[in-house]
């Protein structure tokens, strides 16, 4: 496994996307624990892309729990419907919220948090597995391009599954 990431300087956040996912598949190759993997795939969106705050939730029985994830302390577990993950939980697809002020039932984890993107995380057998949370301490930082991204670094994740 290559522990050192490459990322040209001045790259734009989608070259940055599409240089980090080969380094993805390089860093979770031959690896089988799950919580190191996505340890590491947080702390490699975190660093590359800067983003304020990135991990997971996965879903357990009747709550989301926290998984791995880079940033400050976060709420541990979220219900059904509640907050912008338990939206995208109850939906099974990717939200993107440009202001979370504007959003019912937002979950401040830290009240610098802007505007957020949550993407599902799927198993083989097609159930939802966890999600991805990225939340940035600016007004309508997400796009287009960062769900096409993280929906792909989702399917990556739902391989680790085995
Ligand atoms: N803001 C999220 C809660 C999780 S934290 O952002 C890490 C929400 O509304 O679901």
């Amino acid at each position: 496994m290559a522990e050192e990431l490459h990322i040209r300087q001045n790259a734009t956040r989608e070259e940055i996307y599409t240089e980090l996912y080969p380094q993805l598949e390089a860093l979770v190759y031959g690896e089988t624990d799950l919580i190191a993997n996505l340890s590491n795939i947080m702390a490699a969106l975190k660093s590359s892309l800067g983003f304020f705050w990135v991990g997971v939730y996965f879903v357990k029985e009747e709550q989301l729990v926290l998984g791995p994830f880079q940033g400050s302390v976060a709420c541990t577990r979220i219900d059904m419907g509640k907050g912008v993950c338990g939206f995208a939980w109850q939906e099974k697809k990717s939200v993107i919220v440009p202001d979370v002020d504007a959003f019912p039932g937002h979950i401040a984890c830290s009240s610098l948090s802007r505007s957020e993107i949550v993407v599902p995380v799927f198993d083989s057998s097609g159930k939802m597995w966890m999600l991805i949370d990225v939340d940035s301490d600016s007004l309508n930082d997400f796009g287009e391009v960062d769900r096409f991204h993280l929906e792909k670094i989702a399917g990556l994740i739902s391989r680790l599954k085995g």
